[in-house]
């Protein structure tokens, strides 16, 4: 991306994984290092964008310049992403979202002893899908991380979610995908798709937020 060609722009970047509290001491969680999104933060600063970065534990620096909101939990997340969205022109949701979280905390550590071969499980929101409802809806931009069919789930999730755009990336490949530096990606929209080839996630973040730039420059012409 060249410097300035986001300038003004707000811009609302989700990463990390959410971690969903069984107990005081145990939680559900996914894989995820949170580098693309903090890539993605890094890059749209330099393209001149104000950058909210919605947080997940991770152990990454914050990018220069970023205003950070740390969460744990999908429903924190969901709360602080809706109220930023509100105002932002794009989103990228580069998260990934426990989709299930216990339905209660316990207060105290379970013990071994106790009987904790089922553990009831409460559905978590889609902040994604929620942030493409609001009206006005922000350039909503998601990812989907695919070990099987990536081409059609991807799809599937661009229309489904009322995505305007998603980065796909296949997963549990020998290079790329989850704590790695580098990835590729497969890029679709409605109506056309690019493939990102595997480079380092510095240099794919600037060539996502490029092709992104020119979907909200056609959404909002000068
Ligand atoms: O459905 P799936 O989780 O594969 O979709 C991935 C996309 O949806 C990512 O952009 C992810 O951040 C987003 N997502 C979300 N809220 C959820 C689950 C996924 O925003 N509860």
């Amino acid at each position: 991306t060249q410097p300035g060609v986001l300038a003004g722009v707000n811009i609302v970047i989700s990463a990390g994984p959410t971690r969903e509290p069984l107990d005081p001491v145990r939680y559900i969680t996914n894989r995820s290092s949170g580098k693309m999104g903090y890539a993605l933060a890094a890059a749209a600063l330099s393209s001149g964008a104000n950058v909210t970065l919605v947080s997940g534990p991770v152990s990454l620096p914050v990018p220069a310049g970023a205003k950070l909101i740390p969460v744990e939990t999908a429903l924190q997340m969901y709360d602080a992403v809706i109220t930023h969205s509100r105002t932002a022109d794009i989103y990228i949701g580069a998260a990934a979202v426990a989709d299930y979280r216990p339905q209660q905390l316990a207060e105290r550590k379970i013990k071994k002893g106790d009987d904790t071969s089922n553990i009831p499980l409460a559905k978590n929101p889609d902040i994604i899908t929620a942030v493409a409802n609001l009206q006005p809806k922000p350039l909503v931009v998601g990812f989907a991380a695919e070990t099987d069919d990536l081409e059609n789930y991807a799809k599937h999730k661009l229309q489904s979610k009322n995505l305007d755009l998603i980065a796909a990336n296949w997963v549990g490949q020998t290079e790329g995908g989850f704590e790695s530096d580098r990835n590729a990606l497969q890029v679709f929209w409605p109506g056309g798709q690019q493939i990102l080839p595997m480079t380092d996630k510095n240099t794919l973040a600037a060539q996502l937020l490029k092709l992104i730039a020119e979907k909200l420059h056609e959404k909002n012409p000068v």
